[in-house]
């Protein structure tokens, strides 16, 4: 039988049964799945010798039968990044590489595995979200994996390469005139009318759990130890606490111990309501109208801002959030020092981490994971005419060597 035992409310603790609610019936407080963690009785030796994919932990994920789908999700590269540690000036730099996330290139990925296995359990026929992209996208390869009907909700002004992610797979796609708040706040309505699976609605005590695996595999992938700082993006606010609940969770059942690292929040200066209010010591982030190029993350009024304030109060980490030219930057410096594309959610977490080096918040002498949510594939629309051309030539080998010398020519011996 399955650990889980049901949801809780995060605010008053009340308890309910692992049903497609929302939030409390009480106090309207977001729930998160409950486990009987004394028959938790996981090894770092049987962890390891199961297959890599998300489904390694799944004694701490909310399903009660067999997993339907994300057999090749998760156990991204955890990539030692010593060239960009060098630029950056610090000693032991990681990039949990959530651009190669199985199916659908994106952190996403984790946790539509485990809200699409418990929405088909739960009895589900049709799969939905409300989505800034990379979630869209994720839903559809889902739902078509299951064979379930599907349909996406996005705002009206997405990147091309986000909107045929999705469309590929055959969904229904809503294109809304709004913001991703506007698109969420239809989409609780849907939701509540029409008993759809709303994976990050209804189903959302779930989805948020998928994102604990990128914590497990940070910590299993260092040998299991914690690293001292860890830097993530926020759009929502899913995948910043849930990873820090992952650490948490792992030295609860015996498989870690030392102290928590620092959790850091970045964000783009264009949509930054969390970052404003840890800076300015509210609980509550106040909502922004956003305006960046970072669209994947450009929620302004975010459903989990609440936890990510609390997390990283309560870890002694801090918030960072960088100008849109400073994200594309970043976006460069990663392409060309670790041969990694990412989209402008994984540039922000990046020139956010150099920004704290740069004041000191994170040590040059500490460890530190940058986590990189998406893929730049996706967006080249940020990158478009800031990379070089090709050189035409000919098919002659002539018209090879002259463009070789003129090279040569021009090249300063070292
Ligand atoms: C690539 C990428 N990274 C990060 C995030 C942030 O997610 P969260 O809503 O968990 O804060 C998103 C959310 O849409 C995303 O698409
Ligand atoms: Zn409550």
């Amino acid at each position: 039988m399955s650990p889980l035992l049901g949801l809780q409310c995060h605010l008053c603790k009340s308890v309910f049964p692992p049903e497609a609610v929302y939030a409390c019936g009480k106090c309207l407080g977001p729930l998160e799945p409950i486990y009987d963690y004394a028959r938790v009785t996981l090894t770092r030796d049987t962890i390891e010798r199961r297959p890599k994919n998300i489904w390694r932990y799944r004694e701490l994920l909310p399903i009660t039968g067999e997993p339907r789908t994300g057999f090749h999700t998760g156990f991204t590269p955890l990539v030692r990044a010593t060239r960009l540690a060098e630029r950056l000036g610090v000693r032991e730099l990681y990039l949990k590489d959530d651009s190669v996330n199985h199916p659908t290139l994106s952190y996403k990925d984790r946790v539509v595995s485990v809200a699409a296995t418990r929405a088909a359990e739960l009895g589900f026929k049709v799969l939905a979200c409300a989505s800034t992209g990379n979630l869209a996208n994720s839903v559809a390869a889902h739902a078509a994996r299951l064979g379930m009907e599907c349909c996406v909700f996005i705002p009206d002004n997405l990147e091309a390469g986000k909107r045929m992610g999705s469309a590929i797979f055959g969904p229904q796609i809503l294109a809304i005139d709004g913001n991703y708040d506007d698109v969420n706040r239809l989409c609780s309505q849907v939701a509540d009318r029409y008993g759809w699976g709303f994976v990050n609605i209804n189903l959302r005590a779930y989805y948020a759990e998928g994102a604990k695996t990128m914590g497990f595999e940070i910590v299993e992938q260092l040998g299991w130890r914690y690293p001292q700082h860890i830097v993530l993006p926020v759009a929502g606010g899913t995948l910043l606490p849930r990873v820090v609940r992952g650490l948490r969770e792992l030295e609860r059942v015996g498989l870690v111990d030392g102290a928590l690292p620092r959790i850091h929040a970045a964000q783009a200066a264009g949509c930054a309501p969390v970052v404003t209010a840890l800076a300015n010591g509210e609980d509550y982030p106040e909502p922004v109208r956003p305006n960046t190029i970072a669209k994947s993350i450009a929620i302004g009024n975010p459903a989990d801002g609440y936890q990510v304030i609390q997390t990283v109060r309560q870890t002694g980490g801090s918030g960072i959030s960088v100008p849109d030219d400073e994200i594309v930057h970043a976006i460069h410096l990663l392409a060309e020092t670790e041969g990694i594309f990412t989209e402008p959610a994984g540039g922000t977490t990046l020139a956010g981490a150099m920004a704290l080096i740069a004041q000191g918040a994170i040590p040059c002498d500490e460890s530190v994971v940058v986590c990189i949510t998406g893929n730049g594939y996706k967006t080249t629309e940020v990158v478009a005419g800031q990379v070089a051309e090709p050189v035409h030539l000919s098919r002659g080998f002539k018209d090879f060597e002259s463009w070789q010398q003129t090279r040569a020519a021009s090249h300063v011996p070292a």
